[in-house]
Protein backbone atom coordinates (compact mmCIF):
# COMPACT_ATOMS: atom_id res chain seq x y z
CA UNK A 1 0.00 0.00 0.00
CA UNK A 2 0.98 3.54 -0.94
CA UNK A 3 2.38 5.76 2.05
CA UNK A 4 -0.47 8.65 1.03
CA UNK A 5 -3.28 5.81 0.46
CA UNK A 6 -2.39 4.46 4.09
CA UNK A 7 -2.46 7.59 5.70
CA UNK A 8 -5.63 8.73 3.93
CA UNK A 9 -7.55 5.61 5.55
CA UNK A 10 -6.34 5.04 8.64
CA UNK A 11 -7.04 9.03 8.98
CA UNK A 12 -10.82 8.26 8.05
CA UNK A 13 -10.59 5.00 10.17
CA UNK A 14 -10.19 7.59 13.06
CA UNK A 15 -12.36 9.96 12.31
CA UNK A 16 -15.40 7.29 11.90
CA UNK A 17 -14.08 5.48 15.28
CA UNK A 18 -14.07 8.53 17.01
CA UNK A 19 -17.71 10.01 15.28
CA UNK A 20 -19.28 6.63 16.17
CA UNK A 21 -18.01 6.61 19.79
CA UNK A 22 -19.42 10.02 20.33
CA UNK A 23 -22.89 9.14 19.01
CA UNK A 24 -22.82 6.16 20.85
CA UNK A 25 -22.22 8.01 24.26
CA UNK A 26 -24.95 10.51 23.30
CA UNK A 27 -27.83 7.92 22.94
CA UNK A 28 -26.55 5.73 25.64
CA UNK A 29 -26.61 8.30 29.02
CA UNK A 30 -29.40 10.90 27.58
CA UNK A 31 -32.50 10.70 30.04
CA UNK A 32 -34.95 13.39 28.95
CA UNK A 33 -37.66 13.93 31.74
CA UNK A 34 -40.84 15.98 32.27
CA UNK A 35 -40.74 18.05 34.95
CA UNK A 36 -43.25 20.28 36.95
CA UNK A 37 -43.01 23.79 37.18
CA UNK A 38 -43.87 25.28 40.90
CA UNK A 39 -44.29 28.76 41.26
CA UNK A 40 -40.79 29.95 39.77
CA UNK A 41 -38.59 26.89 40.10
CA UNK A 42 -38.91 23.67 37.97
CA UNK A 43 -38.56 20.55 40.02
CA UNK A 44 -36.54 17.46 39.84
CA UNK A 45 -36.20 14.31 41.55
CA UNK A 46 -33.01 13.16 42.63
CA UNK A 47 -34.01 9.90 42.24
CA UNK A 48 -34.40 10.80 38.45
CA UNK A 49 -30.48 10.70 38.50
CA UNK A 50 -30.30 6.82 39.90
CA UNK A 51 -29.61 3.88 37.30
CA UNK A 52 -30.47 0.59 39.25
CA UNK A 53 -27.72 -1.86 38.61
CA UNK A 54 -28.21 -4.58 41.14
CA UNK A 55 -27.27 -3.62 44.65
CA UNK A 56 -24.80 -0.63 43.44
CA UNK A 57 -25.99 2.38 42.90
CA UNK A 58 -25.02 4.64 40.00
CA UNK A 59 -26.17 7.78 38.90
CA UNK A 60 -26.77 9.83 35.06
CA UNK A 61 -24.12 12.31 34.88
CA UNK A 62 -26.52 14.72 33.43
CA UNK A 63 -30.59 14.68 32.74
CA UNK A 64 -32.43 16.69 29.89
CA UNK A 65 -35.33 18.24 31.75
CA UNK A 66 -38.15 19.52 29.82
CA UNK A 67 -41.89 21.01 30.22
CA UNK A 68 -44.50 22.48 27.71
CA UNK A 69 -43.61 26.60 29.41
CA UNK A 70 -40.13 25.69 28.48
CA UNK A 71 -39.41 27.16 24.97
CA UNK A 72 -35.54 25.52 25.73
CA UNK A 73 -35.07 22.15 27.57
CA UNK A 74 -32.47 22.07 30.56
CA UNK A 75 -29.33 20.00 30.46
CA UNK A 76 -28.62 18.95 34.55
CA UNK A 77 -25.06 18.00 35.08
CA UNK A 78 -24.46 15.97 38.21
CA UNK A 79 -20.72 15.76 39.48
CA UNK A 80 -21.53 14.70 42.86
CA UNK A 81 -24.45 14.28 45.81
CA UNK A 82 -24.37 18.49 46.19
CA UNK A 83 -22.81 19.54 43.12
CA UNK A 84 -25.45 19.89 40.17
CA UNK A 85 -25.14 22.60 37.27
CA UNK A 86 -28.39 23.59 35.30
CA UNK A 87 -28.04 24.56 31.93
CA UNK A 88 -30.24 26.10 29.56
CA UNK A 89 -30.06 24.20 26.33
CA UNK A 90 -29.60 27.69 23.72
CA UNK A 91 -26.99 28.47 21.80
CA UNK A 92 -25.57 31.79 22.56
CA UNK A 93 -24.78 32.58 18.89
CA UNK A 94 -27.97 32.14 16.81
CA UNK A 95 -30.47 30.12 19.66
CA UNK A 96 -30.43 26.61 18.06
CA UNK A 97 -31.54 24.09 20.58
CA UNK A 98 -28.30 22.28 21.92
CA UNK A 99 -27.21 18.59 21.71
CA UNK A 100 -26.17 16.91 24.52
CA UNK A 101 -23.12 14.59 24.11
CA UNK A 102 -21.45 13.34 27.29
CA UNK A 103 -19.71 16.16 29.46
CA UNK A 104 -20.28 18.91 26.24
CA UNK A 105 -23.36 20.62 24.77
CA UNK A 106 -22.72 20.80 21.07
CA UNK A 107 -24.81 23.83 18.44
CA UNK A 108 -25.65 21.23 15.19
CA UNK A 109 -25.98 24.89 13.51
CA UNK A 110 -22.54 26.16 13.40
CA UNK A 111 -20.37 24.06 15.31
CA UNK A 112 -19.86 25.73 19.05
CA UNK A 113 -19.58 23.44 22.09
CA UNK A 114 -19.94 24.16 25.24
CA UNK A 115 -18.44 22.48 28.79
CA UNK A 116 -20.59 20.95 31.68
CA UNK A 117 -20.29 24.24 33.14
CA UNK A 118 -21.86 26.32 30.46
CA UNK A 119 -18.26 28.01 29.31
CA UNK A 120 -17.70 28.85 25.83
CA UNK A 121 -14.88 25.84 24.22
CA UNK A 122 -15.81 26.13 20.57
CA UNK A 123 -16.73 29.46 18.79
CA UNK A 124 -18.06 30.65 16.54
CA UNK A 125 -20.23 31.49 20.34
CA UNK A 126 -18.58 33.74 22.64
CA UNK A 127 -20.57 34.00 25.75
CA UNK A 128 -21.60 30.97 28.07
CA UNK A 129 -24.86 29.76 28.75
CA UNK A 130 -27.35 30.79 31.12
CA UNK A 131 -27.28 28.81 34.02
CA UNK A 132 -29.78 28.64 36.78
CA UNK A 133 -29.75 28.74 40.69
CA UNK A 134 -29.94 25.51 42.08
CA UNK A 135 -31.31 24.42 45.24
CA UNK A 136 -31.49 20.49 47.07
CA UNK A 137 -34.23 20.46 49.11
CA UNK A 138 -36.13 16.97 50.40
CA UNK A 139 -34.24 14.76 47.69
CA UNK A 140 -35.57 17.23 45.10
CA UNK A 141 -33.70 19.72 42.87
CA UNK A 142 -35.05 23.52 42.75
CA UNK A 143 -33.82 25.27 39.99
CA UNK A 144 -35.03 28.64 39.67
CA UNK A 145 -36.04 30.28 36.65
CA UNK A 146 -36.10 33.81 37.85
S1 LIG B 1 -26.49 29.03 16.43
FE1 LIG B 1 -25.14 27.77 17.57
S2 LIG B 1 -23.22 28.03 16.66
FE2 LIG B 1 -24.55 29.31 15.51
Amino acid sequence: MHRRKFIATGCISCISGGLILSLLEGCSTTKIITATITGADIIVLLADFEINKGNTKEFKKYLVVQNEKLQYPICVYRFDKNNYEALLMRCTHQGTELQVFGDKLQCPAHGSEFSNRGKVENSPANTSLRTFPITINNNQLKISLR
